[in-house]
Protein backbone atom coordinates (compact mmCIF):
# COMPACT_ATOMS: atom_id res chain seq x y z
CA UNK A 1 0.00 0.00 0.00
CA UNK A 2 1.48 3.60 -1.26
CA UNK A 3 0.96 5.45 2.15
CA UNK A 4 1.09 8.92 0.19
CA UNK A 5 -1.82 8.26 -2.15
CA UNK A 6 -4.40 6.55 0.53
CA UNK A 7 -7.40 9.23 1.10
CA UNK A 8 -7.19 10.63 4.58
CA UNK A 9 -9.74 12.69 7.02
CA UNK A 10 -8.25 15.48 8.54
CA UNK A 11 -10.65 17.01 11.09
CA UNK A 12 -13.90 18.05 8.62
CA UNK A 13 -11.50 17.72 5.38
CA UNK A 14 -11.78 14.68 3.39
CA UNK A 15 -8.98 14.29 1.19
CA UNK A 16 -8.54 12.09 -1.85
CA UNK A 17 -4.71 11.61 -0.50
CA UNK A 18 -2.34 12.72 1.47
CA UNK A 19 -0.23 14.87 -1.49
CA UNK A 20 -0.58 18.48 -0.57
CA UNK A 21 0.06 21.24 -3.23
CA UNK A 22 2.78 23.79 -1.69
CA UNK A 23 1.73 27.30 -2.02
CA UNK A 24 3.53 28.62 -4.83
CA UNK A 25 3.40 32.49 -6.27
CA UNK A 26 2.83 32.23 -10.06
CA UNK A 27 1.39 36.19 -10.70
CA UNK A 28 -1.14 35.60 -13.13
CA UNK A 29 -3.96 37.35 -10.99
CA UNK A 30 -4.48 40.80 -12.99
CA UNK A 31 -1.93 43.20 -11.77
CA UNK A 32 -3.75 46.31 -11.10
CA UNK A 33 -6.89 44.52 -9.84
CA UNK A 34 -5.76 41.15 -8.06
CA UNK A 35 -8.43 39.66 -9.84
CA UNK A 36 -8.07 35.67 -11.21
CA UNK A 37 -8.97 34.74 -14.07
CA UNK A 38 -10.25 31.36 -16.17
CA UNK A 39 -6.43 30.05 -16.81
CA UNK A 40 -5.68 29.77 -12.74
CA UNK A 41 -9.52 28.44 -12.34
CA UNK A 42 -7.84 25.22 -14.84
CA UNK A 43 -4.49 25.48 -13.44
CA UNK A 44 -6.04 24.47 -9.81
CA UNK A 45 -8.80 22.49 -11.27
CA UNK A 46 -6.68 20.27 -13.38
CA UNK A 47 -4.41 19.32 -10.00
CA UNK A 48 -7.84 18.60 -8.08
CA UNK A 49 -8.55 16.36 -10.85
CA UNK A 50 -5.94 14.33 -10.79
CA UNK A 51 -5.90 13.61 -7.35
CA UNK A 52 -3.79 15.80 -4.96
CA UNK A 53 -5.49 15.57 -1.84
CA UNK A 54 -5.04 19.35 -0.36
CA UNK A 55 -4.13 22.15 -2.36
CA UNK A 56 -2.42 25.37 -0.89
CA UNK A 57 -2.84 28.09 -3.33
CA UNK A 58 -0.46 30.62 -3.97
CA UNK A 59 -0.11 33.34 -1.51
CA UNK A 60 -2.92 35.90 -1.61
CA UNK A 61 -2.69 39.66 -0.34
CA UNK A 62 -5.11 40.67 2.51
CA UNK A 63 -4.22 44.22 1.35
CA UNK A 64 -2.11 45.79 -1.46
CA UNK A 65 -0.05 46.86 1.22
CA UNK A 66 1.15 43.54 1.95
CA UNK A 67 1.63 42.81 -1.84
CA UNK A 68 5.94 41.86 -2.91
CA UNK A 69 5.73 41.40 -6.75
CA UNK A 70 3.33 41.49 -9.70
CA UNK A 71 0.12 40.20 -10.41
CA UNK A 72 -0.04 38.68 -7.00
CA UNK A 73 -3.90 37.70 -5.88
CA UNK A 74 -6.13 39.50 -3.27
CA UNK A 75 -8.90 38.59 -0.70
CA UNK A 76 -10.20 42.34 0.17
CA UNK A 77 -12.63 43.43 -3.04
CA UNK A 78 -15.98 41.69 -3.96
CA UNK A 79 -14.95 40.96 -7.40
CA UNK A 80 -11.51 39.50 -6.06
CA UNK A 81 -13.76 37.35 -3.39
CA UNK A 82 -16.33 36.23 -6.48
CA UNK A 83 -13.00 35.19 -9.55
CA UNK A 84 -11.49 33.23 -6.42
CA UNK A 85 -15.61 31.70 -6.11
CA UNK A 86 -14.76 29.69 -9.33
CA UNK A 87 -11.54 28.16 -8.42
CA UNK A 88 -13.05 26.75 -5.39
CA UNK A 89 -16.42 25.46 -7.23
CA UNK A 90 -14.30 23.57 -9.91
CA UNK A 91 -11.85 22.17 -7.28
CA UNK A 92 -14.62 20.96 -5.42
CA UNK A 93 -16.27 19.55 -8.76
CA UNK A 94 -12.82 17.18 -9.13
CA UNK A 95 -13.30 16.22 -5.58
CA UNK A 96 -10.67 18.51 -4.33
CA UNK A 97 -10.08 20.29 -1.31
CA UNK A 98 -8.55 24.17 -1.17
CA UNK A 99 -7.15 26.59 1.57
CA UNK A 100 -6.07 29.93 0.74
CA UNK A 101 -2.60 31.23 1.90
CA UNK A 102 -2.96 34.86 2.89
CA UNK A 103 0.31 36.58 2.43
CA UNK A 104 2.11 39.90 3.80
CA UNK A 105 5.05 40.67 2.43
CA UNK A 106 5.77 43.37 5.13
CA UNK A 107 9.25 45.24 4.71
CA UNK A 108 10.59 42.76 1.44
CA UNK A 109 8.26 45.49 -1.30
CA UNK A 110 8.56 48.68 -2.66
CA UNK A 111 6.36 51.65 -2.62
CA UNK A 112 5.89 50.69 -6.79
CA UNK A 113 3.90 47.86 -5.71
CA UNK A 114 1.80 48.44 -2.65
CA UNK A 115 0.33 51.86 -4.20
CA UNK A 116 2.46 54.20 -3.71
CA UNK A 117 2.94 53.48 0.48
CA UNK A 118 6.37 52.46 2.38
CA UNK A 119 6.68 49.04 3.18
CA UNK A 120 5.67 48.02 6.75
CA UNK A 121 7.83 46.41 9.36
CA UNK A 122 7.84 45.81 13.13
CA UNK A 123 11.02 47.79 12.97
CA UNK A 124 12.80 50.52 10.58
CA UNK A 125 15.20 47.72 9.23
CA UNK A 126 15.71 47.92 5.33
CA UNK A 127 16.35 44.74 4.13
CA UNK A 128 19.20 43.91 1.49
CA UNK A 129 18.09 42.97 -1.72
CA UNK A 130 16.31 43.70 -4.73
CA UNK A 131 12.45 43.16 -4.54
CA UNK A 132 11.23 40.31 -6.72
CA UNK A 133 10.62 40.70 -10.60
CA UNK A 134 11.44 44.51 -10.05
CA UNK A 135 14.62 44.49 -9.52
CA UNK A 136 14.32 47.77 -7.35
CA UNK A 137 16.45 47.82 -4.16
CA UNK A 138 13.92 47.20 -0.85
CA UNK A 139 12.93 50.52 0.55
CA UNK A 140 13.36 51.04 4.22
CA UNK A 141 9.86 50.21 5.72
CA UNK A 142 7.78 52.09 8.12
CA UNK A 143 7.46 51.31 11.47
CA UNK A 144 4.53 49.65 12.38
CA UNK A 145 2.23 51.73 15.22
CA UNK A 146 0.06 49.74 17.37
CA UNK A 147 -2.78 51.37 15.30
CA UNK A 148 -1.18 49.90 12.38
CA UNK A 149 -0.64 46.91 13.77
CA UNK A 150 -4.43 46.46 14.89
CA UNK A 151 -5.17 47.48 11.04
CA UNK A 152 -3.32 44.44 9.76
CA UNK A 153 -4.82 42.25 12.18
CA UNK A 154 -8.08 43.26 10.97
CA UNK A 155 -7.39 42.91 7.49
CA UNK A 156 -6.07 39.02 7.85
CA UNK A 157 -9.33 38.82 9.75
CA UNK A 158 -11.82 40.22 7.15
CA UNK A 159 -9.52 38.13 4.44
CA UNK A 160 -10.48 34.50 6.52
CA UNK A 161 -14.17 35.81 6.13
CA UNK A 162 -13.62 36.76 2.42
CA UNK A 163 -12.03 33.53 1.92
CA UNK A 164 -14.81 31.69 3.95
CA UNK A 165 -17.43 33.73 1.41
CA UNK A 166 -15.40 32.35 -1.56
CA UNK A 167 -15.69 28.92 -0.85
CA UNK A 168 -12.31 27.87 0.38
CA UNK A 169 -12.30 25.17 2.97
CA UNK A 170 -9.60 27.14 5.88
CA UNK A 171 -6.52 29.38 5.29
CA UNK A 172 -3.64 29.05 5.69
CA UNK A 173 -1.20 31.65 7.52
CA UNK A 174 2.45 32.40 6.07
CA UNK A 175 4.24 32.83 8.87
CA UNK A 176 7.39 31.77 7.35
CA UNK A 177 10.69 32.55 4.67
CA UNK A 178 11.25 36.13 6.02
CA UNK A 179 7.81 37.96 5.40
CA UNK A 180 5.54 40.12 8.07
CA UNK A 181 5.35 37.61 10.67
CA UNK A 182 8.12 36.25 10.65
CA UNK A 183 9.49 39.64 10.72
CA UNK A 184 7.79 39.63 14.05
CA UNK A 185 9.11 36.36 14.87
CA UNK A 186 12.53 37.13 14.44
CA UNK A 187 14.90 38.86 16.36
CA UNK A 188 16.96 40.64 13.50
CA UNK A 189 14.12 42.41 12.06
CA UNK A 190 11.89 43.03 15.45
CA UNK A 191 13.61 45.19 18.10
CA UNK A 192 10.40 46.74 19.33
CA UNK A 193 10.27 47.78 22.65
CA UNK A 194 6.05 47.09 23.39
CA UNK A 195 4.10 44.10 23.34
CA UNK A 196 4.84 43.20 19.99
CA UNK A 197 8.64 43.03 20.77
CA UNK A 198 10.89 41.55 23.63
CA UNK A 199 12.10 37.96 23.64
CA UNK A 200 10.90 35.56 21.56
CA UNK A 201 7.93 34.16 23.33
CA UNK A 202 6.83 38.09 23.06
CA UNK A 203 8.38 38.53 19.42
CA UNK A 204 5.45 35.79 18.48
CA UNK A 205 2.91 38.03 19.61
CA UNK A 206 1.70 39.36 16.63
CA UNK A 207 1.42 35.61 15.11
CA UNK A 208 -0.50 34.66 18.11
CA UNK A 209 -2.83 37.69 17.83
CA UNK A 210 -3.50 37.21 14.06
CA UNK A 211 -4.04 33.37 14.32
CA UNK A 212 -6.65 34.00 17.05
CA UNK A 213 -8.29 36.24 15.04
CA UNK A 214 -8.59 34.01 11.62
CA UNK A 215 -9.11 31.19 13.57
CA UNK A 216 -12.49 33.10 14.26
CA UNK A 217 -13.45 33.83 11.46
CA UNK A 218 -12.69 29.87 9.67
CA UNK A 219 -12.52 27.81 12.93
CA UNK A 220 -9.13 26.90 14.54
CA UNK A 221 -9.36 23.27 12.89
CA UNK A 222 -9.62 25.31 9.64
CA UNK A 223 -6.64 27.37 9.99
CA UNK A 224 -3.22 26.13 9.00
CA UNK A 225 0.72 28.03 10.17
CA UNK A 226 3.58 27.56 7.99
CA UNK A 227 6.29 28.88 9.88
CA UNK A 228 10.36 28.53 9.37
CA UNK A 229 13.92 29.32 9.91
CA UNK A 230 14.43 30.09 6.06
CA UNK A 231 14.35 33.54 5.30
CA UNK A 232 14.02 34.42 1.40
CA UNK A 233 16.04 37.42 1.91
CA UNK A 234 18.77 35.95 5.05
CA UNK A 235 19.98 33.20 3.53
CA UNK A 236 22.55 32.55 6.53
CA UNK A 237 19.84 33.05 9.14
CA UNK A 238 20.17 30.46 12.03
CA UNK A 239 18.11 30.10 15.13
CA UNK A 240 19.97 30.69 18.23
CA UNK A 241 18.49 27.36 19.41
CA UNK A 242 15.91 25.59 17.57
CA UNK A 243 14.59 23.77 20.25
CA UNK A 244 13.61 26.47 22.27
CA UNK A 245 12.09 28.57 19.13
CA UNK A 246 10.36 24.81 18.42
CA UNK A 247 8.50 25.44 21.90
CA UNK A 248 7.83 28.35 22.29
CA UNK A 249 6.09 28.22 18.39
CA UNK A 250 4.29 25.11 19.29
CA UNK A 251 2.82 26.41 22.64
CA UNK A 252 1.29 29.56 20.45
CA UNK A 253 -0.37 27.26 18.28
CA UNK A 254 -2.11 24.92 20.93
CA UNK A 255 -3.14 28.03 22.62
CA UNK A 256 -4.93 28.79 20.15
CA UNK A 257 -6.06 25.62 19.55
CA UNK A 258 -4.73 24.86 15.69
CA UNK A 259 -4.90 21.03 14.57
CA UNK A 260 -1.95 20.97 11.52
CA UNK A 261 1.55 22.90 11.48
CA UNK A 262 3.43 23.13 7.99
CA UNK A 263 6.98 23.86 9.12
CA UNK A 264 8.68 24.58 6.10
CA UNK A 265 12.37 24.17 4.99
CA UNK A 266 14.32 23.59 1.69
CA UNK A 267 15.79 19.94 2.75
CA UNK A 268 13.80 17.77 4.63
CA UNK A 269 16.47 15.53 5.14
CA UNK A 270 18.70 18.69 6.80
CA UNK A 271 19.45 17.79 10.65
CA UNK A 272 19.10 21.31 12.60
CA UNK A 273 19.88 19.94 16.07
CA UNK A 274 20.41 17.01 18.29
CA UNK A 275 20.49 15.09 15.11
CA UNK A 276 16.85 15.59 14.35
CA UNK A 277 15.81 17.20 11.14
CA UNK A 278 13.06 19.99 11.43
CA UNK A 279 9.52 17.96 11.27
CA UNK A 280 11.28 15.67 13.31
CA UNK A 281 11.94 18.22 16.26
CA UNK A 282 8.40 19.56 15.68
CA UNK A 283 7.33 15.67 16.30
CA UNK A 284 8.33 15.83 19.46
CA UNK A 285 6.57 18.09 20.81
CA UNK A 286 3.24 18.39 18.14
CA UNK A 287 0.91 15.11 17.95
CA UNK A 288 -2.03 16.69 15.69
CA UNK A 289 -1.39 17.06 11.89
CA UNK A 290 2.64 17.96 10.35
CA UNK A 291 2.56 18.74 6.54
CA UNK A 292 6.32 17.91 5.69
CA UNK A 293 8.30 19.70 2.91
CA UNK A 294 11.40 20.44 1.19
CA UNK A 295 12.64 18.76 -1.86
CA UNK A 296 10.93 15.73 -1.34
CA UNK A 297 10.85 12.67 -3.56
CA UNK A 298 8.36 10.00 -3.07
CA UNK A 299 10.32 7.40 -1.06
CA UNK A 300 11.15 9.84 1.59
CA UNK A 301 7.84 11.33 1.81
CA UNK A 302 6.25 7.32 2.27
CA UNK A 303 9.21 6.65 4.95
CA UNK A 304 8.45 9.74 6.42
CA UNK A 305 4.56 9.29 6.84
CA UNK A 306 5.35 5.88 8.02
CA UNK A 307 7.77 6.63 10.96
CA UNK A 308 4.63 9.12 11.87
CA UNK A 309 7.11 12.04 11.77
CA UNK A 310 4.87 13.89 9.36
CA UNK A 311 0.92 12.86 8.04
CA UNK A 312 0.65 15.25 5.20
CA UNK A 313 3.24 15.22 2.06
CA UNK A 314 3.86 18.69 0.24
CA UNK A 315 5.28 18.95 -3.40
CA UNK A 316 6.03 22.09 -4.78
CA UNK A 317 8.25 22.27 -7.73
CA UNK A 318 7.34 18.49 -8.79
CA UNK A 319 3.68 19.40 -8.73
CA UNK A 320 4.49 22.82 -11.08
CA UNK A 321 6.11 20.49 -13.37
CA UNK A 322 3.40 17.08 -13.46
CA UNK A 323 -0.22 18.56 -13.16
CA UNK A 324 -0.68 14.72 -13.42
CA UNK A 325 1.60 14.26 -10.32
CA UNK A 326 -0.44 12.01 -8.31
CA UNK A 327 -1.46 9.47 -11.68
CA UNK A 328 2.41 9.26 -12.21
CA UNK A 329 3.44 7.87 -8.71
CA UNK A 330 0.57 5.87 -9.09
CA UNK A 331 1.55 4.57 -12.17
CA UNK A 332 5.11 4.47 -11.37
CA UNK A 333 5.94 6.90 -14.85
CA UNK A 334 8.84 9.33 -14.45
CA UNK A 335 8.16 12.94 -13.32
CA UNK A 336 9.09 15.67 -15.67
CA UNK A 337 11.93 17.73 -13.63
CA UNK A 338 11.14 21.26 -12.82
CA UNK A 339 12.97 23.99 -14.75
CA UNK A 340 11.86 27.54 -13.73
CA UNK A 341 12.86 29.37 -16.74
CA UNK A 342 10.16 27.28 -19.25
CA UNK A 343 7.62 26.10 -16.39
CA UNK A 344 7.40 29.98 -14.43
CA UNK A 345 6.40 31.54 -17.73
CA UNK A 346 2.11 30.31 -18.30
CA UNK A 347 -0.03 28.01 -16.34
CA UNK A 348 -1.00 24.97 -17.04
C1 LIG B 1 7.69 29.19 -8.02
C2 LIG B 1 7.59 29.08 -6.51
C3 LIG B 1 6.77 29.95 -5.81
C4 LIG B 1 6.64 29.84 -4.41
N1 LIG B 1 5.76 30.66 -3.75
C5 LIG B 1 5.50 30.46 -2.44
C6 LIG B 1 4.44 31.16 -1.78
O1 LIG B 1 3.69 31.96 -2.37
N2 LIG B 1 4.25 30.91 -0.47
C7 LIG B 1 5.03 30.01 0.24
O2 LIG B 1 4.80 29.82 1.45
N3 LIG B 1 6.02 29.32 -0.38
C8 LIG B 1 6.25 29.51 -1.68
N4 LIG B 1 7.21 28.73 -2.32
C9 LIG B 1 7.91 27.65 -1.58
C10 LIG B 1 7.16 26.30 -1.78
O3 LIG B 1 5.90 26.31 -1.15
C11 LIG B 1 7.96 25.10 -1.21
O4 LIG B 1 8.11 25.28 0.17
C12 LIG B 1 9.35 24.95 -1.85
O5 LIG B 1 9.26 25.03 -3.26
C13 LIG B 1 10.00 23.62 -1.43
O6 LIG B 1 9.23 22.54 -1.90
P1 LIG B 1 9.72 21.69 -3.21
O7 LIG B 1 11.16 21.32 -2.94
O8 LIG B 1 8.80 20.49 -3.24
O9 LIG B 1 9.59 22.58 -4.40
C14 LIG B 1 7.38 28.85 -3.71
C15 LIG B 1 8.22 28.00 -4.43
C16 LIG B 1 8.32 28.07 -5.80
C17 LIG B 1 9.22 27.11 -6.55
Amino acid sequence: MNHLLDPVQLNNWKLQSKVVMAPMTRSFADNETGIVGKDVVEYYRRRAANGIGLIITEGINPSLRGKGTFGVPGLYTDKQIKAWQKVTDAVHLEGGTIVAQLWHVGRLTHHELTGGYAPQAPSKIKADGLVHRLRKPYESPEQMSFHDIQSVINQYSLAARNAKAAGFDGVEIHGAHGYLIDQFNTNVTNKREDKYGGDLYQRLTFMKEILHAVAKEVGPQNTIIRFSEIKDDLPTFKWDNPEITIKAFIQVFKEIGLKTIHPSTNNFKEVITNEMTLHQLVRKYWDDTIIGVGNLDVDTANNALKEGTIDLAAFGRPILANPDFVQRIKKNKKLTSYNSKNLLKKLY
